[in-house]
């Protein structure tokens, strides 16, 4: 025992000494050294700019964004999930260091079983409501359901379909006959406790869909109402617990494993059904995120199994938004991305039950590449008959490019978007450079746009981010910050053109408004335009940032009111002019005003701050 004890720890100090956390964390995340230490993007929060930052000689990586920390172990656990023991065998996997037999201490072995149990609770769950669909007088209702969707006896009995009874407790009764604990059930969210202690069944009346991982052990389930009128959601979801999480975890994937390894590629669609309905007519390399965002764990999951994602998202707004967040993720993860669109039926569902597997099949053939998707909507969302439209199409998409595998493929889509944009070649060109450039500097910042000419003074700049906090959040419009704003005087014709019909199309009740600015402003102001909506700024606390630059620019212009009545002071007292006393006066009421205001702005910051 202490031997065993000995040889893990040898064990896991060889690997710790073998395994360069710069390396292992570059796999994940792309790292950049800077004053003795590499940055990155976090890979656990969402971020832009990086504040994961790892410590090459210590060992050891930390997040200031979001706080996490630790040694490679931590990091494996974190990023793939697993425990320490995993983690600890993952990498020397890796480093193909060979791994002495050992025993578990008690706290991995209780969370190994607590697992299992999960597991076994839940496979028998699926059993049980699929034997009320097919064996009780329940799911007679059910069986009408799905034969009316086309979902045969064979496809039940592949995905384990099934039917939860409309009583309060039938799972529950059925689970604890068999021995299972209410611990067990409460822990895999097959059932809810009342605040009184009573417990019920969570899912009730429902078809009911088995979600498994990879490897095939059901982790949750997905329920579906039978009749359309229910005023309870559609699709219920087991509640996020430990093993299901819809973050992590792709349907059918496990039922997809095989085909999309062969296949070399995988379709992803958006909801249960129409990986369901693939698979039955035999496009078997299907799987679905779960009507929930495509994340950054999905494009690894995806990674390791397949160079390629088609992403085969409904035929509506939404499943166009989602494609288009969907795609700069997949192609980070390095993917292949290719997106494709059933055009008769609003998802791959109907369309597969109306035509056929042929006819999605050669929709898959058919479909474009990521990029191009996102430049085909880029032209179709702004108006490129202007000069405008052009620039903001443009600069919206350079970002794409930098997603190219090499220049010659930047080379060949600059030609074709000059063509289809009717802009010279070379300009797009070099702005392309310009971005690159500036992207190789600050590699982690993809997406973002650097076009905005700089901002030649303060007020300036104060004067653009007023009208970008009142263009992005239409409500924050007050007749009496209204007031207030009617007071400035723009510093250029071009921005004041931008505020006046700001005030005009809000007032007339704009739904969206940098378009319908874009029709109404002059070229020179549209491009004005441009700049201010490029800015990088952040979208929260719009109110704050507008009062802020209301304030700097009350204090711009009371300074120069300051400047013109010292300078009448000035001249009425070498004139020997008593009135040289009433300009003094406006002098210091002006620098009374500016304290009062200075004031209102530290409290402002300082409140901002405490939040
Ligand atoms: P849809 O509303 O497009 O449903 O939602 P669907 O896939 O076409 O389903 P059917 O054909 O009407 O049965 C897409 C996905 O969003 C999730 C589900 O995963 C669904 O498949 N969703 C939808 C929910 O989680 N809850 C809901 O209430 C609705
Ligand atoms: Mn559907």
């Amino acid at each position: 025992m202490e031997e065993m004890k000995e040889k893990y720890e040898n064990f896991k100090e060889q690997v710790r000494a073998q395994a360069d956390i710069v390396r292992i964390i570059s796999d994940y995340v792309p790292l950049k050294k800077k004053g003795g230490r590499y940055w990155g993007c976090c890979p656990f929060h969402g971020e832009k700019t990086p504040s994961f930052t790892v410590d090459e000689s210590k060992g050891l990586f930390h997040c200031f964004g979001c706080g996490v920390g630790g040694d490679v172990f931590s990091f494996i656990m974190k990023i793939e999930n697993c425990s320490f023991a995993e983690a600890v065998k993952f990498l020397a996997g890796k480093f193909n260091i060979a791994i002495p037999e050992r025993e578990k201490n008690p706290e991995e072995i209780a969370r190994e079983m607590q697992a299992k149990e999960v597991y076994i609770a839940n496979e028998m769950a699926a059993k049980f409501f699929q034997s009320c669909l097919v064996n009780t007088r329940y799911g007679e209702i059910g069986l009408k359901y799905l034969a009316a969707r086309g979902i045969t006896r064979k496809i039940i009995d592949s995905f384990v379909l099934g039917m939860a009874p409309p009583d309060y407790n039938k799972l529950h009764i059925a689970l604890k006959g068999k021995g299972v604990t209410e611990d067990t059930m409460i822990k895999a969210g097959l059932v809810n406790q009342k605040g009184s202690g009573g417990i019920y069944d969570r899912f009730r009346g429902r078809i009911m869909i088995p979600i498994r991982d990879i490897r095939g052990r059901v982790v949750g389930f997905t329920g579906r109402v039978l009749n359309k009128e229910a005023k309870e959601a559609k699709y219920m979801n087991t509640g996020e617990t430990e093993w299901f999480s819809k973050r992590n975890i792709l349907f059918g994937l496990d039922a997809a494993l095989k085909s999309i390894k062969a296949q070399q590629k995988v379709v992803l669609v958006e909801g249960h059904m129409d990986a369901i309905s693939l698979h039955a007519v035999g496009i078997t390399w299907a799987a679905a995120v779960m009507g929930t965002a495509f994340t950054e764990q999905h494009a690894r999951l995806l990674k390791r199994l397949v160079p390629e994602v088609i992403f085969s998202f409904d035929s509506d707004r939404a499943g166009a938004e989602a494609t288009v967040r969907a795609v700069p993720i997949a192609l980070h993860a390095d993917l292949r991305v290719k997106v494709m669109q059933v055009p008769d039926g609003k998802d791959p569902d109907d369309f597969v039950r109306k035509h056929g597997k042929e006819a999605y099949e050669k929709l898959i053939e058919e479909a474009i590449d990521g990029i191009e998707f996102q430049i085909k909507r880029q032209l179709e969302e702004n108006n490129i008959t202007t000069l405008a439209g052009k620039v903001q199409a443009v600069s919206n998409i350079l970002p794409f490019l930098l997603e190219c595998k090499n220049d010659i493929e930047v080379a060949q889509r600059i030609r074709d978007l000059a063509r289809r944009i009717t802009i010279d070649e070379g300009l797009i060109q070099s702005e392309y450079n310009k971005i690159k450039h500036h992207n190789k500097q600050d590699n982690f910042v993809p997406n973002a746009i650097y076009l905005t000419p700089k901002a030649t003074n303060i007020s300036e700049q104060a004067e653009r981010h007023l009208l970008f906090a009142l263009i992005k959040s239409k409500d924050v419009l007050t007749e009496n910050l209204l007031e207030q704003l009617k007071k400035i005087k723009f510093a250029s014709n071009e921005r004041a053109e931008i505020f006046d019909k700001t005030i005009f199309q809000l007032r007339k009740g704009s739904k969206n408004l940098s378009v319908d600015l874009f029709e109404v402003l002059a070229e020179n102001s549209a491009s004005e335009l441009t700049n201010i909506l490029r800015m990088e700024l952040p979208s929260t606390e719009l109110t704050e940032m507008l009062l802020d630059c209301l304030r700097q620019l009350r204090l711009a212009a009371l300074e120069k009111e300051f400047e013109q009545h010292s300078f009448s002071a000035a001249e009425y007292e070498k004139q020997g002019n008593e009135k040289y006393l009433q300009e003094l006066s406006e002098c210091r009421r002006i620098k009374n005003e500016e304290k009062k205001i200075i004031l209102l702005s530290n409290e402002a910051k300082s409140k901002q701050n405490m939040n």
